[in-house]
């Protein structure tokens, strides 16, 4: 175990806060058999994008084992991936709106953040993330700026990837929204480890 995290009250890790974190590269899947206990290190995290996603997700699984509570792991997915990926500026959750009449307009309201100030609510539709919504769609934008309707609630935001979330059932409970300050910082393989991710703590 990396002699900075500390065990929690239930024997679960904690993790400590890293300073610095080693750069994604799209290099195949090689170097990632490194030990679990040292996957929040960031010598240790793997330098390959899917690997990455792979450890953390493994992480992330670890952590929430045996916790069934919907803002705890919102809040633990979107902490432990902003603390894995240099390009995430802005990382969270905009839930579906539950106090909104079915028969009516659906609206996004925000969940569990890391970053700057978030828009409040989204409409079905609008934006990035109400297009994901409405679509079940990942959306991958390499440019906010050329994306129609773009909602700009912090302006170094370039690039941007939202990604549906699902239930068990298959009910759309929320969209995952990372921002960057990079232009075309995500790809397929963000896609893929995401809804990977999210599917797994989710579905
Ligand atoms: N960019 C989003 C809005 C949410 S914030 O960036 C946090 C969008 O256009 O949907």
């Amino acid at each position: 175990m990396d002699p900075r995290d500390k065990p929690g009250d239930d024997g679960r890790r904690v993790m400590s806060r890293r300073t610095s974190i080693a750069p994604v590269t799209n290099a195949p899947l090689a170097l990632t058999s490194l030990p679990m206990a040292e996957a929040f290190n960031e010598l240790a995290l793997p330098s390959a994008k899917a690997a990455r996603y792979a450890a953390v997700a493994e992480e992330i699984a670890a952590v929430l084992e045996g916790e069934p509570n919907l803002t705890a792991r919102m809040a633990t997915v979107a902490s432990m991936l902003a603390a894995s990926f240099d390009d995430y500026f802005w990382t969270g959750f905009y839930l579906v709106d539950p106090d909104k009449p079915p028969n009516g307009p659906q609206e996004l309201v925000v969940g569990p953040y890391q970053g700057s100030l978030g828009c409040l609510r989204i409409a079905f539709g609008r934006g990035v993330c109400g297009t994901a919504a409405a679509t079940r769609k990942t959306q991958v934008v390499e440019d906010v700026h050329a994306f129609p309707d773009h909602i700009a609630c912090d302006s170094r935001s370039m690039s941007e990837i939202v990604v549906p979330v699902l239930d068990r059932a298959g009910r759309l409970i929320a969209v995952f929204d990372v921002d960057s300050e990079r232009p075309a910082a995500f790809d397929g393989l963000d896609a893929e480890g995401l809804e990977r991710i999210l599917k797994q703590v989710f579905g």
